[in-house]
């Protein structure tokens, strides 16, 4: 079977880690370029973090390419300002989920010869487009904001996009505002670009984000393998488990954690794990005074618009982790 070509535009960030150790590790995805964004952290740190998970999994064939360092319109420090508000209306840890530094819970060797390429991301996705011979699946775990761009600045190439795969939006389930997503309320206008793109697009919103919880069972699993990946990979989840059940406490979790943007790599390595999806239409909302970034989806069809998207529900969990185990056995 051919590999699937993909392009992983991220922002580690714990799950963003999870998603490239997976798109670097499954036989079945040939990972052309990873390309970062600001959102989890400045761009300064989240492509730092992105060099360091490659070198550390032994990715260091995988060329990286810094992206944009705010979104299109929104002000640079608005993903800043979204976790210090959650900060004073809720009793959430200092630093939000991925901590100071974005990957809290696990410290790289300082020296990381592995270092970006001179090209921009959106030259370095627009080259690969044009290069390939096959169409590229592009799979976005930050916020849209480079792939918005790709859009607006190469529209010419947009027919050489097999299909988006991406973290972001929520449909029915409520998580700090209704509707709202972290990745799609920091760069609403780049949302709108991409959804309205007419590129078939899959989202792995919260409502299947948080159908797929691990727990230390899972993280064992993962330890029991002794090379430096799984090391690594289990050292994040279980940091990760803590600060994200401690930023979000009002959801309730304790001993079990989602792993959001893995979801939006696995779905495109095995469509059979996703169990439950529908052909939607979906909306972004950018100029709500309360519901900024929100993918309003029509899930009862009762406006009768063409379905743009199709939302992701639920998924398999337990080969999902069996996935998460096997790609992270089968790195360094
Ligand atoms: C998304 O926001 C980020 O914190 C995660 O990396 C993920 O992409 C979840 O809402
Ligand atoms: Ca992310």
């Amino acid at each position: 079977m051919n590999k699937i070509p993909v392009i992983v535009d991220c922002d580690p960030g714990h799950d963003d880690m999870m998603a490239l150790v997976l798109a670097c590790h499954s036989p079945r995805l040939d990972v052309k370029l990873v390309t970062t964004v600001s959102g989890n952290k400045s761009l300064e740190l989240v492509t730092r973090n992105a060099l360091n998970v490659l070198h550390y999994i032994g990715a260091d064939h995988i060329p990286v390419a810094a992206g944009c360092d705010r979104p299109i319109v929104r002000r640079k420090d608005h993903a800043e300002a979204a976790i210090a508000e959650l900060r004073r209306h809720s009793d959430s840890i200092e630093n939000g989920a991925h901590g100071a530094s974005g990957l809290d819970g696990f410290t790289f060797p300082e020296e990381n010869p592995k270092k970006v390429i001179e090209i921009r991301a959106v030259e370095a996705m627009a080259q690969v487009l044009r290069e390939s011979e096959e169409k590229i699946t592009l799979i976005p775990t930050g916020p849209l904001t480079n792939v918005a761009l790709l859009i607006r600045c190469y529209p010419n190439l947009i027919s050489r996009i097999e299909k988006i795969s991406l973290m972001g939006g929520t449909c029915q389930f409520v998580f700090t505002r209704p509707f709202m997503e972290f990745n799609t309320f920091i760069d609403p206008e780049a949302t709108k670009i991409v959804f309205e793109s007419g590129i078939p697009i899959t989202m792995y919103g919260y409502d299947a984000t948080y159908s797929v919880l691990y727990d230390q069972t899972v993280i064992d699993r993962i330890a029991s393998h002794k090379n430096q990946t799984s090391y690594m990979v289990s050292e994040l989840l279980k940091a990760f488990m803590y600060r994200h059940n401690n930023t979000f406490k009002w959801l309730g979790l304790t001993d079990t954690c989602p792993i959001h943007d893995a979801c939006a790599v696995a779905g495109v390595i095995d469509p059979t794990l996703v169990t439950e999806s529908k052909m939607l239409h979906v909306d972004i909302e950018t100029a709500g005074n309360y519901f900024d970034g929100a993918t309003v989806c029509d899930y009862e069809d009762i406006l009768g618009l063409p379905h743009n998207v199709e939302v992701v529900y639920r998924m398999d969990n337990a080969r999902f982790f069996d996935l998460m185990e096997e790609c992270s056995a089968r790195g360094k």
